[in-house]
This record gives structure tokens, sequence and C-alpha cells, in this order.
């Protein structure tokens, strides 16, 4: 078992919180005052000099996994072309805006949900309708989410021919009797013969996968973490967040499933795949990847947090940001295609920040596995961090959780595992007191 880092124990905290503070479980409902002043900023020029992604979301899904806590609407019940119609739409609002105009784009990001419902025409000509209208640098990356069930062959050969460099597939877990008991559409021989094929084609392939699933034993996480690294893929490793409303929540209220592992056991399984990963070649970097892809490691969408920017369209989208605006927009598609049809950006929470949400915001790049420049720092709110945040930051350095020097403050080994509770230290919010038990 492993149960302690550089010699230190690992629990540092009773809870493990997995996401960060100023997130869009915590924006208000869009005003009437915020979208104006939302609008007149979008005719503001971006002076970031920061590059941005561009990431329409296809929130639809052939099937809904047990734990999935994503606003995505069933194949069944969505029309795909008005559907496409209305995202074009809402892009070319944006791409009227100033803001836009001055922006430079270096990756084009399908995201949701599963764009992987549509054809490979329709992914491509909406990639080109993205291109024709946003500028974008010479070396753009394009990326395609989906699922192993509706990425058949055809429309991975297609991506590749066409020059995407990256797949994101949900994985989940390649055990069969796991796959099963989530209402995963297909069998794991499935997932793994489409990422051999993108993988011949010379795509990127990312995985996402998920530990402390209930029912998930070592044994079964370890053989999925090997297989992964026999793949040769990327992969995202999410520890499973039971959330309210979800069908697995009702399972386990019902008693029809147990419920997750305790902190212990979600630590070791990240413990686990940590060493696994990083033994095999791996770096911890973003939220929540273990990468060997060299240009993950510089992303500058994720490196310019939290004073680029980052346009997300789409039913249901929750990632867009705009220096120090974030928003999110309508869940129901048919609420979606209704604004969008009358004109209006269909965003349904924002959130603008001042200056010291800013301040505090910065120090959730800790949580991004990002160091915090103290330069860029005094620059932007005239003192260091220390001065902002003393008492904070001299607790987590005795728990051997951060690490300072002259130049910038970092998270330890140790401190990974604890990045989401690192975050909230730094936050003013009720749910604060919560996160950092
Ligand atoms: C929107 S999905 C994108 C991938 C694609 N839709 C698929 O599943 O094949 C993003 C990822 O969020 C993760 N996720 C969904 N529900 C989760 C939960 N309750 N806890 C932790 N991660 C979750 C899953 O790993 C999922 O693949
Ligand atoms: S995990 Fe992916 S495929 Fe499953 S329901 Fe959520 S968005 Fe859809």
């Amino acid at each position: 078992m492993i149960n302690s880092v550089n010699g230190k124990q690992s629990g540092a905290y009773e809870l493990r919180t997995n996401w960060p503070p100023y997130t869009y479980r915590d924006y208000p409902d869009i005003a009437p005052e915020t979208y104006k002043a939302f609008l007149e900023f979008l005719e503001t020029e971006n002076t970031s000099k920061k590059l941005m992604e561009l990431q329409p979301w296809v929130s639809i899904c052939d099937s809904k996994c047990s734990f999935c806590y994503f606003p995505t609407t069933a194949t069944s019940k969505a029309h795909l072309e008005p559907y496409l119609a209305a995202l074009k739409k809402e892009l070319d609002m944006y791409s009227k805006t100033k803001y836009l105009q001055t922006s430079l784009f270096d990756e084009i990001v399908l995201g949701g949900g599963t764009p992987s419902v549509l054809s490979a025409d329709q992914m491509i000509d909406l990639i080109e309708y993205c291109k024709a209208r946003f500028n974008t640098v010479d070396d753009y990356f394009i990326k395609v989410t989906g699922s192993s069930k509706s990425f058949d062959q055809h429309k991975i050969v297609k991506l590749a021919e066409y020059g995407a460099f990256q797949m994101d597939m949900g994985a989940q877990t390649l055990d069969n009797n796991l796959r099963k008991a989530f209402c995963l559409p297909d069998p794991a021989e499935h997932v793994i013969e489409a990422i051999k094929l993108a993988r011949k084609l010379g795509m990127c392939v990312c995985v996402d996968i998920l530990y402390n699933l209930p029912g998930q034993t070592m044994e079964s996480w370890v053989d999925t973490l090997k297989k992964c690294i026999e793949l040769d893929v990327e992969v995202d490793v999410y520890a499973l967040e039971v959330v309210p409303g979800t069908i697995l929540d009702r399972q386990i209220k019902e008693g029809k499933m147990p419920p997750p592992g305790d902190v212990d056991y979600e630590t070791q399984m990240y413990l686990t795949a940590y060493k696994m990963l990083t033994d095999a070649g791996y770096k911890a970097v973003g939220h929540d990847r273990f990468s060997r892809e060299p240009w993950h490691f510089k992303e500058s969408c994720l490196n310019g947090w939290p004073f680029a920017a980052q346009l997300t369209t789409g039913a249901g989208c929750f990632m867009g940001y705009f220096e120090r605006y974030s928003y999110s927009n309508l869940e129901d598609i048919n609420e979606y295609m209704a604004a969008v049809n009358a004109g209006r950006l269909p965003i349904n929470r924002i959130s603008e920040s001042t200056p010291e949400e800013m301040m505090r915001k910065v120090m959730t790049r800790l949580y991004l596995r990002l160091p915090v420049d103290k330069v860029e720092f005094r620059e932007k709110f005239g003192k260091n961090p220390e001065d902002a945040f003393g008492p904070q930051l001299e607790r987590l350095v005795e728990k051997g959780l951060l690490t300072i020097d002259d130049k910038e403050i970092k998270i330890t080994k140790l401190g990974d595992i604890w990045k989401g509770n690192i975050a909230w230290e730094f936050a003013d919010n009720p749910r604060a007191k919560n996160m950092l038990k």
C-alpha cells in the first residue's frame, strides 16, 4: 500500500476535493445588466496577447452513462441539423465582435457531450466553419471528442486524413463487468479497437478513465491503467464524483449500488495511478491529465488562466471565459436554440470577477498544476502573493503541499493529491469551509 509521499503521510485533509472554486457551479444567473456589460466587453480589443481555444460543444449522446453529470440530450430527442444551425449562428455572433476579431486561436476542439454522434462530414464542416470565421495560428490543433460507440472506423479514418491531431474519448474503465454496471454502451474490446486504429493513423489519443467507482477493485483499476499505457494513450484520470440527480446517485440511495470507497481508498487509487504512469514516463499536467506528449505540457489556453480566454459555445457548455468573465450556456437544447434564433447569446449564468476575485482565481493555477508567477502577480495586483495570502501559504508550505521561491509558487508531489483542496484555501466562498475539512 502506498500511504506516504516523499516520507510525508498522504492524509493532509479529511476529504478530498476534486474540483476548484470559481467554476460554473457558483456562477449567478444572468442578469440584464451583466449581459449588457458582457456585450460591451466583447466590443473591446483583446489586449491579453494570449492564445485561445475555440470549443464548440455538441452536448448530445447516444446513451447515458449512469455517473455522468454533463447536461446532455439523447440522440433520439435531438435534431442534429437545427442544432448545428444554431451552433453556427452562436459562433457567428461571437465572430462579429471586436474582442474575437482581435483574438488568435491555437486550438479548435469539438467538445461536449459526444460530437462523434455527428457524421465525419458534419464534424469537418463545423471545424471549417470555425476556421473561416476566427483567426488561427498556422500550426493550430484540432481535437475531436467522442465515445467509442459512435467513433466508427470510417469517422476515425476521415478525421485522421483531414488532419485532426487528437481524439478524446471517454473510456472510463476497460473492465467489462464495470462497463455493464455503469451503462457504458459497448465492450472494452471496442474501445481498444478504436484507440488502436487512431494511433495507427498517427493521431494522439486521450482517454478519460474513472477511479473509485462502486465495486471497482484495485486489480481492475491497475488493469485499466496497464492497458492504457500499453496502448500508448494520454489519460485524464478522474475521481468519481457522485452528483445528485444522476442515475448512479439514485441507485446508491436505493441500495442498488454500493457507495464508492472512502477518502483513503480514493487516495490509494490515485497514488497507484500516479506511480504507474510516472514510472512509464508520463507527466502530470493540467486538471487531471497524465501525458507523454510534449505539446500538452505547454498548452497555451491552460497556461494563460485566468487572464486569457476560451470561447465555448453550444447547449450546456460551462467552461467559457473571457478574462474576468466566466459563463455557461442554457442546458436545454430547445431553449438554447430558441435563444440563439431570437438573436441572443444563449448564456444562462455569468460571473464577473472583481480585481480581488481575480487575485484569488490566480491561485487556482495550483489546481491546474501550473506555477503562480510572482512577478506577474505583482504586476497585476501591486503586491506579492505572500502579502495577500500569508497565513494560507505558510500553512500549506508547512504541510509540505507547496514550495515557494523568489520566482514562483508550485505544488509539491504531495500537493498534487490535494490540489483541489489547496485551491479552496484561497477562495472567499461559503463552500470553502466544507472543502477544507
Ligand atoms: C463530456 S465527457 C467527454 C467524453 C465522451 N462524452 C465520452 O464519455 O465518451 C467528459 C468526461 O467526464 C467524466 N465524468 C462524467 N461524469 C463524471 C463523474 N460523475 N465523476 C467524474 N468524472 C465524470 C467522464 O470520464 C467523461 O468521459
Ligand atoms: S460520459 Fe460522455 S457519453 Fe457518457 S453520458 Fe456523459 S457525456 Fe455522454
